[in-house]
Order: structure tokens, then sequence, then C-alpha cells
């Protein structure tokens, strides 16, 4: 078996502030337990989770206080980035800390993870200004591992569902960055609660399904939500380069 570390990325986890509140119909906290606890049964041995944005679904403190303790369930080192339901100040003060980072790139096995804000506040679409890409640019150029993976909450790519009117709007900007470094071997995201495997120039392109409910990926957004269980992905960065990975449907 090629060597390498095996990490978990979960999405849109949707914790909302109110326990009483059901978002797209699901009580997102017992989805995110389910999750949790498949997790924990997993016959891999994950060195980290990522949780890529979407954490919560209306940036309160309380909301964020509620996720706390489910992903400090986890007993992993979580690294988190935010979503466009997400609001960075307090995603810092009341979920960061102790074994769950918000930090700009990670080393695992014969990788760096570079983790990107792909969010603009109270907007659903995203965008990377000059800022936030030169960041990333450095990030790629100092990492010391042979290989990448861009970890980011919105999609760059078209999936024919409504959501493409709020994905990363200037995708491209991003592709003229990753198109000059031969290490970015991968690309991660969330947002789209689907799945999504592309390869563009050598890179493979991952989207994946929510910890609560799956939106239906074709136009039409009033029939918005298919009946697929939560959900969360199973990665394998390998030390040559390549990535073996899939998506468990947690039921
Ligand atoms: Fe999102």
């Amino acid at each position: 078996m090629t060597s390498g570390v095996d990490i978990i990325q979960i999405t849109d986890l949707h914790i909302h502030s109110d326990p009483a509140k059901r978002v797209h119909g699901r009580d997102t906290v017992a989805t995110l337990q389910q999750v949790v606890d498949a997790i924990g049964r997993d016959e891999t041995t994950p060195a980290i989770v990522l949780a890529t944005g979407d954490l919560t679904d209306n940036a309160k403190p309380a909301a964020y206080d509620r996720l706390r303790p489910l992903l400090a369930a986890l007993d992993l080192p979580v690294y988190v980035i935010p979503g466009n339901h997400d609001l960075v100040p307090a995603m810092e003060e009341r979920l960061v800390g102790g074994a769950i980072h918000h930090v700009s790139s990670k080393a695992a096995g014969a990788w760096t993870l570079a983790f990107l804000d792909t969010t603009i506040p109270h907007q659903t679409e995203g965008h990377l200004d000059d800022e936030r890409l030169e960041a990333l640019d450095r990030e790629i150029k100092e990492a010391d591992t042979p290989h990448v993976m861009v970890v980011m909450h919105h999609q760059p790519v078209p999936i024919g569902s409504p959501l493409d009117v709020c994905g990363l709007m200037n995708a491209e900007a991003l592709y003229d960055v990753m198109d000059r470094h031969a290490a970015v071997k991968g690309l991660l995201w969330g947002h789209i609660h689907h799945t999504h495997d592309s390869s563009r120039n050598g890179v493979r392109r991952l989207g994946t399904p929510s910890t609560c409910a799956q939106f239906l990926n074709k136009a039409g957004i009033d029939a918005t939500f298919t009946d697929e269980p939560p959900a969360y992905r199973r990665l394998r960065l390998n030390d040559d380069g390549t990535i073996e990975t899939d998506v468990v449907w947690v039921d």
C-alpha cells in the first residue's frame, strides 16, 4: 500500500444558535452528532479533520458555543475555515482554541494544506481579492512539502445547480495562482451540499456533501433537497502526490 496520511473533511454543518430551529428541515446538531459518531467508528486512522465552512447557520456566538463540544468530541485536531454563513470574529472568539485551529496552512505527511478564506461577510457568493491571492501564492511557494492541497468553502467550478450563481466568482484568478506551482495536486471545498470529483491541469478537484441536508443538483430552486443522509469525506493523501478518496454516507 502507498504510504500517506489519512484526513477527514466535514462541511456545511449549519449549527443554529436556537436549539428549536430546524435548518433545511433537519436538526443539524443531531445530524452532526451522527457524523461524529461515524468518524469515531471509521476504520481509517485520520490524523486531522477539516471543517470547511458553514460551521454555523447564523454566525451567532451561541451557535459556535453549541458547535464547540461536538467538534471536541472528535478527539482529533480540527482545522476550520469560514463559509458564507459564518463570521470570522465570532468563529475565532467562541470556537477556535484547544484542538480547534484557524490557521493559514498545516503540514500533513508529504502535503501542505493551504487554507483559503473565500468569503465576503454577509454575502452568499465567494471572491478572492489580490491580498488573499498573494498570500496563497506565498503559502504555496514556502511550503516545505512536495505536494499542496488548497482547502476552501466556495466551489470554483459550475456544477449545474442554482448554486452556480454563488460559487467562487473569480475562480480564474485562483487557477492563475495554482497554475504557477506544480506542487498543487488537490483542491477541496464544501458549499455545494453535493459530491464533485474532477480534475484540471493535474489537480484533483473535490466537493463534498454536507453533514446535514443535500441539495438537489439541478435547476429549480424550490425543489431544493434530496433525501440523502448526512455525509463526510475520507482522503488519503499519498506521498507520491496522488489522492484516494471516498464519501461516507451516514444512515
Ligand atoms: Fe455555503
